[in-house]
């Protein structure tokens, strides 16, 4: 999930994936998990599935790898009907990743990213490589962690080495069943960050799962909200769902907030970046001090923002190296507007500071900007 690879990780493009009047029964149920269900998924794009607990989620997306065995219906994958290929090269297919990552706890980071790769018996120096360059792609150190147990890795980073494992044979499909439900939300804001700069790059179908109706606004192409037995409610992009609720259930779910999720789809780079005064640790007090009217930042050797200061710190102060107060949370340029209010909420100056992808100083985000932005969604869908 790095932002500059080095490397072709793909050769393998989505393709779409119909679902027709698809249904599951489970031995001893009265009623059917899923019902009749039908939905089409473009090739390359990433549709989520979300609803509440209980209402088919996970038993619908399973059918489609052929963990759950349908009870009637019919998929399609790449034009090919799902359910008369044998099931085990079906799922070799479909890359799988889930909530706590799914990793085999007895094998290394290393074992878990080749377990397809090895049973589709590609010779052991492809699958090394392989696995390195996977680690690389989610942003694991491949010398550090290859060898490591999935025990002895964050729950972020063992997410990043279940997301490397379902890549690790390329497939043109990857289903992920509340992948990041585990972790705590800042390092989700990041995973889901690098799985949409990932997606980019590797334009894979990818069906997501998750209860969180922010988190589907935000990385879906295309949302399927599902009600009691999988029962179809919506789907459309994000922005007609919020724009126009199907019906209760899907308002109900959307919530009161609605104006508020809008800005999950709004990056910072979209809005207008202010500037603040800035200076290295190594530069003058008072010629800093001079150009500060309300507040300035105080940047390190390589151009990232480590304090920001008024003028009344600096009176009397010797170096920049020790005055100024800490920033709380930075946002980048590619965070959203959700992230960028919740940063500035946390800061005493009414403003987010924005970097890039690197860290380096790039300019301010303020809350009238914010503002600004709301009323305009707000204008635009009335
Ligand atoms: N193996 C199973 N056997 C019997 N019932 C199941 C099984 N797995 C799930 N269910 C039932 O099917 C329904 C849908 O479950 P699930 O697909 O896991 O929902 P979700 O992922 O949306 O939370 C629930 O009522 C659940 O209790
Ligand atoms: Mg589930």
């Amino acid at each position: 999930m790095t932002e500059h690879p080095q490397h072709a990780h793909t050769d393998t493009a989505g393709v779409d994936i119909i679902l027709e009047h698809v249904e599951k029964r489970y031995p001893g149920q009265k009623a059917a998990a899923v019902q009749d269900f039908s939905l089409e998924i473009p090739a390359g794009k990433i549709v989520i599935f979300v609803g509440p607990s209980g209402c088919g989620k996970t038993t619908t997306m399973r059918m489609i790898n052929r963990l759950i065995e349908p009870t009637a219906g019919k998929i399609s994958i790449g034009g090919k009907d799902a359910l008369s290929i044998n099931a085990n090269e079906l799922r070799r297919t479909i890359g799988y990743s889930i909530q706590q990552a799914g990793l085999f706890p007895h094998m290394t980071i290393a074992q878990n990213v080749a377990t397809v790769p090895k049973l589709l018996g590609w010779k052991r120096p492809r699958i090394s490589d392989r696995v390195d360059e996977m680690l690389d792609l989610v942003g694991l150190d491949p010398a550090q962690y290859r060898d490591r147990y999935p025990r002895q890795l964050s729950g972020g980073q063992q997410q990043r080495a279940g997301v490397a494992r379902a890549l690790a044979a390329d497939p043109p499909v990857l289903l992920m069943d509340e992948p990041f439900g585990a972790v705590d939300p800042i390092t989700r804001g990041v995973l889901q960050d690098e799985l949409m700069g990932l997606q980019t790059e590797l334009g894979k179908t990818i069906v997501f799962v998750t209860h969180d109706f922010s988190e589907a606004v935000k990385l879906g192409d295309k949302i399927a909200i599902l009600g009691n037995q999988s029962s179809l409610q919506q789907y459309d992009t994000p922005e007609a769902i919020l724009a126009n609720p199907a019906n209760d259930t899907v308002a109900k779910f959307i919530g009161s907030g609605a104006s508020l999720q809008q800005l999950q789809l709004q990056r910072v780079r979209d809005v207008d970046i202010e500037q603040r005064p800035t200076a290295h640790e190594t530069d003058s007090v008072s010629e800093f001090a001079s150009r500060i009217d309300s507040w300035g930042i105080i940047l390190d050797a390589r151009d990232r923002p480590v304090r920001w200061t008024d003028r009344s710190h600096l009176t009397g102060a010797a170096s920049l190296r020790d005055v100024g107060l800490p920033f709380g949370e930075l946002v980048t340029i590619q965070s959203t507007l959700q992230d960028a209010l919740e940063a500035i909420l946390a800061e005493r100056n009414a403003s987010a500071v924005v970097t890039t992808p690197r860290g380096q100083y790039h300019g301010v985000v303020t809350i009238e900007t914010l503002v600004g932005a709301i009323s305009a969604i707000r204008a635009e869908h009335q």
